[in-house]
């Protein structure tokens, strides 16, 4: 790795001590629910575990490899995994939660498709005895109504994001946005952490910032717009995930434009597609988002069922690859 990038990155690993040491440490819960386990004499064991998972769709390369991380670690375990697709509707996942609380599930896991709009359902699940574990994203509801939430720092990925565009771009850059999923937690946290450290310089501006629903063919489709309307004033883009930045990359190849050069690109999620854009000299960073959630999911589930003490919140591991290490990375990627 060149040494400018190690120092980058030393930064950044500082930068992110500082607030995670201060204010997100994760704290300690012991969740004790009903139903949850806690006052069973025997302990159970993974194959012990029926689980509920409430998946919202399957709207972009990570999401299917978190799907996969899931089902492929319920089986592994031998744990019998009850898995439903809401198909991007918030509707459908309220009813899948509710199906599992008439099933009496062990756990019930959810990525909330957005953050507000759940406690009611989640106090169903409450007043049942069904603990929730959110995963991947969070829910806007008092810590009560669930008992962990196990992913990313999504804020931290959006000044990331900001921290290293301003690097690339020596300061200076017209900025386009494709937003995620209206509502959701990592679109909300991303805009949000973004604009924290774009405060910070005068040069960088945002000129428009229009939502790509996670898909690569929203991303295209916005990306075309935002060129029809501002052209070559354009000079960077910020993708929310890799799948929209990479149909953002078609749109600026058929605008005639040069991707990752007349037009630097950072995007968020760290997925094998994100690897070869970089390796074609088409993507300038991408920021890990982790999906590979599966052993830790059923790990808590199973500390819950057994009244064990669990975090509030696990936070994923993650890191910031750049095109120069793209090549040796790609063949360990696993998603
Ligand atoms: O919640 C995680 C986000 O959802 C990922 O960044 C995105 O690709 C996915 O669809």
């Amino acid at each position: 790795m060149k040494n400018s990038r190690i120092l980058f990155l030393v930064a950044i690993v500082v930068s992110l001590l500082g607030p995670m040491a201060c204010s997100q440490q994760p704290t300690l819960s012991s969740s004790p629910q009903p139903g949850s386990g806690q006052n069973s004499n025997t302990e159970k064991g993974y194959e012990d575990l029926i689980i509920g998972y409430a998946q919202l769709g399957a709207e972009s390369e990570w999401r299917a490899a978190n799907t996969i991380s899931i089902k492929e670690t319920a089986e592994e375990l031998g744990v019998e995994l009850r898995f439903l697709d809401a198909q991007q509707k918030q509707e459908n996942q309220i009813e899948a939660v509710r199906k599992f609380i008439v099933q009496k599930v062990d756990v019930i896991g959810i990525s909330p498709i957005v953050e507000t709009g759940w406690d009611e359902v989640f106090q169903e699940a409450k007043d049942a005895g069904v603990p929730i574990i959110l995963v991947d994203r969070r829910a806007a509801v008092p810590e009560d109504l669930y008992v962990s939430y196990l992913g990313s720092d999504f804020l931290e990925e959006g000044r990331n994001a900001a921290r290293i565009m301003a690097y690339l771009t020596n300061g200076k850059a017209n900025i386009v946005e494709l937003v995620g999923t209206i509502g959701s937690a990592p679109a909300n946290d991303r805009y949000t952490g973004f604009r924290e450290i774009l405060a910070g310089y005068r040069g960088m501006k945002i000129i428009d910032s229009q939502s790509g629903d996670f898909t690569r063919a929203r991303g295209r489709e916005v990306m075309a717009v935002f060129l029809q309307k501002y052209g070559n004033k354009i000079t960077a883009l910020y993708a929310h995930n890799d799948d929209m930045a990479l149909g953002a990359i078609q749109a600026i190849e058929e605008y005639g434009l040069k991707p990752g050069v007349d037009i630097k690109i950072v995007s968020v999620d760290a997925a094998r597609g994100a690897f070869e854009a970089m390796i074609e000299g088409k993507l300038n960073a991408t920021v890990e988002c982790n999906p590979l959630l599966g052993p830790q999911f059923f790990e808590l589930a199973l500390k819950v069922v057994n009244g064990e003490p669990i975090p509030k919140w696990v936070p994923s591991i993650e890191s910031i690859f750049f095109p120069e290490d793209a090549s040796e990375v790609l063949p360990t990627r696993k998603y």
